[in-house]
């Protein structure tokens, strides 16, 4: 297979003719913090339990080395935090929470609520509220919210409040157990971030969700700037966006030849930003599907698809944080997503800025490359 104009250039941009590994091994070179830091950028990894993650000391290491800060992949999450009502359970997010502390590692949360009920605890989704529905589930909701607010308190910069509310397929707002029980999801959401903010007051309070430059992403895209104006209009004490930011693959966009598509993104993040709300990366990866299966072509194209997203998305000075969702392959949840990556085909996943031994890959010098380029923020 050959290489695209597009990927060619990349090749060429990201000097990319050393063999595999060689290249950024050889050059030190600054880190992602020191580059995007320069510019007012924050940048952060996700940190999960597992022998490839937190229990990984070079992987730790690197997190400490290459970022600012820290956000728990599933260990803030309700049914980790909260397995059965009313009993509590902080260990594992107090184990990363503390090593990233001893660090300097800042700290973010995610997140006091997802909303699809096959992301809630099971024994909410199964809840008898009983004769009074509407302040039972009130009651759970604020013991939830003050609970693990109050465990946290200060320590964490910014919170994910809300997750994935809007409903992808139709732009509307998601039903949930909570929903049906509090007046319906704008209500409820309203709420959840009441509560959020009578517990901090200094905190970045974020709604986040998936929404992307692609085609098919329309009518998700309106439906978070309908929330977020909804939210607005309601007083909703929300400071932020946070963008996903699973990047491709983008086939509506990239059969079109490239570029045009990311109009519709730059209106979005136009609507987003001219509201008043910053704006979070809060989960970057890049999907390496439909790309050719040899690792150094496919290295490239998941470069060039990061570097297509981020000159746009970080020309927004209102992106203040760049959060990746795992910085290794191997500690990456595509890696475990089958339909997603390439394991389609049998091969292991190449979706992060680190190879498996942890070596950089044409993807983190696209980052720098991204960084350098983007205006300074405040
Ligand atoms: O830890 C348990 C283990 O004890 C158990 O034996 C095993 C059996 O399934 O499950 C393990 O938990 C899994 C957990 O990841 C840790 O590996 C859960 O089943 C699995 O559902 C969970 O997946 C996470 C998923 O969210 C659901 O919480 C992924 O790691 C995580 O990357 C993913 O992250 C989401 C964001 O929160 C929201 N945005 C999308 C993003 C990707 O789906």
């Amino acid at each position: 297979m050959t290489l695209n104009r597009r990927q060619a250039l990349a090749l060429l941009a990201t000097g990319f003719a050393l063999p595999h590994g060689i290249a950024a091994a050889a050059r030190p070179g600054p880190t992602l913090k020191e580059v995007a830091g320069k510019k007012g950028l924050r940048v952060g990894n996700a940190m999960a339990g597992g022998p490839d993650r937190f229990e990984n000391p070079g992987y730790r290491a690197l997190t400490a080395r290459e970022c600012h800060a820290v956000v728990c992949e599933n260990a803030t999450k309700w049914p980790v935090l909260q397995p059965r009502p009313g009993v509590f359970n902080f260990k594992a997010a107090d184990a990363i929470f503390a090593w990233a502390r001893k660090e300097g590692l800042k700290r973010r949360g995610h997140t006091l609520v997802w909303q699809e009920d096959r992301w809630a605890p099971p024994w909410l989704v199964q809840y008898d509220f009983g004769a009074q529905p509407g302040r039972e589930a009130e009651r759970i909701l604020a013991d939830h919210i003050n609970t693990v607010t109050r465990h946290f308190g200060d320590d964490l910069y910014s919170w994910d409040v809300m997750n994935e509310a809007v409903d992808p397929a139709t732009g509307g707002l998601r039903d949930s157990v909570l929903t049906r029980q509090l007046g319906g999801p704008l209500t409820q959401i309203d709420m959840c971030f009441r509560l959020a903010r009578a517990n901090l007051p200094r905190t970045q309070l974020v709604y986040n969700d998936y929404m992307g430059p692609e085609v098919g992403a329309t009518k998700h895209r309106a439906g978070v700037l309908k929330l977020l104006e909804a939210l607005k209009a309601k007083g909703t004490p929300i400071d932020a966006l946070g963008m996903q930011s699973h990047v491709g693959p983008w086939s509506d966009l990239e059969a079109k030849g490239g570029k045009a598509p990311f109009r519709e993104w730059r209106k979005f993040l136009d609507e987003v930003t001219a509201m008043g709300y910053q704006i979070v990366i809060s989960e970057f990866d890049v999907s390496d599907r439909a790309l050719p299966a040899d690792v150094a072509r496919r290295d490239v194209g998941v470069a060039a698809r990061a570097k297509d997203y981020l000159d746009v998305t970080l020309d927004y000075r209102q992106v203040t944080d760049f959060f990746m969702w795992g910085m290794a392959d191997k500690a990456n949840w595509l890696r475990q997503q089958k339909s997603k990556t390439m394991r389609e085909h049998g091969l292991p996943s190449r979706t992060t800025a680190f190879d498996d031994d942890l070596s950089p890959k044409p993807l983190r010098d696209a980052l720098l490359a991204a960084f350098r380029a983007m205006p300074p923020r405040a």
